[in-house]
């Protein structure tokens, strides 16, 4: 599937004014296609994602899939967000099922979906807990099965390893990249994590903020397997980290006034490093 928006601009009302949260983004997600969105909190990564989700419509511009505009959500493009939002009074077997029972799929071939599914994330042995019983890092899994089971041809993907432990993330990563491969969906997913991004993605969107607009664009053609030491990669990374280092001293001066100029040049472009190694 291709996803395609052109000069799309979204604007919300808050408190009686409109607030433009992007500006004209031009974004493509080819066929097979792994593409991350990274930027600070609030430039409009989520909105992004809710746009091609088809759960918000643009003021301006067009999305297109597979060169038809979208018309609302469809079966084909599903989000994964952050916390997994599973039915907790539902085992992993019937979170994953649901959708396909939601579309009448008889009950054999639902559960024989499904739990294919489940064994793709390794959770065979879990097929019968119920959500509060599973790590965080098992819920994610469960989450991406439930979407998975659905054969989408992108999977939307908002900031889902976020909220776990570097090594359960570390795991997922790679468990993605070989779900991927073997699924051969394109996947939008959102991050705020450079190394993340650069170890996933065929081509990093960096977005600036108020309003979110594509600060530069990122091909990252390093083969994977990926090592976070790749000259090539720490290259990529490098001019990233320029790129938001940018933004947040734009961020800072708009906020706090030229006074913040001596703390920032001493504290920021280190403070970042570190929120990024
Ligand atoms: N439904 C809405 N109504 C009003 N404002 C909204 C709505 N959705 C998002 N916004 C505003 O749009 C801006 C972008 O939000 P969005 O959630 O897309 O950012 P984000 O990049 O995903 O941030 P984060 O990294 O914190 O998840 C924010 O200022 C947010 O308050
Ligand atoms: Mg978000």
């Amino acid at each position: 599937m291709r996803v395609e928006l052109q000069h799309v601009s979204k604007s919300f009302r808050h408190n009686g004014q409109t607030v433009e949260v992007l500006h004209d983004i031009n974004l493509t997600v080819a066929p097979g296609e792994f593409v991350c969105l990274l930027g600070p909190t609030g430039c409009g990564k989520s909105t992004i994602v809710n746009l091609v989700a088809g759960l918000e419509t643009p003021n301006a511009g067009t999305i297109l899939v597979d060169g038809r505009p979208i018309a609302g959500p469809g079966p084909r493009r599903v989000v994964v967000f952050q916390d997994a939002a599973l039915f907790p009074w539902l085992t992993v077997l019937g979170n994953v099922e649901f959708g396909l029972r939601m579309a009448r799929v008889p009950k054999t071939e639902r559960h024989t979906a499904a739990m294919a599914y489940i064994k793709l994330v390794h959770l065979s042995k879990f097929a019968h807990a119920y959500p509060h019983q599973l790590s965080g890092g098992m819920r994610q899994r469960a989450a991406i099965a439930r979407a998975l089971v659905m054969q989408p041809d992108i999977l939307l993907m908002d900031e889902p390893f976020g909220a776990l432990d570097a090594q359960t993330r570390a795991v997922l990563q790679e468990e993605l990249l070989e779900i991927w491969r073997r699924t051969g969906c394109s996947i939008l997913f959102v991050t705020h994590n450079i190394r993340e991004a650069t170890g996933l993605a065929d081509r990093v969107y960096v977005i600036s903020s108020r309003p979110g607009r594509i600060r530069h664009v990122e091909p990252i053609s390093t083969p994977r397997p990926r090592h976070a030491e790749n000259p090539s990669l720490v290259e990529c990374q490098r001019k990233i980290l320029g790129v938001l280092e940018e933004e947040i001293e734009k961020v800072m001066r708009d906020e706090l006034g030229e006074s913040i100029h001596i703390a920032h040049d001493q504290a920021g472009p280190n403070r970042l490093r570190e929120m990024h190694s």
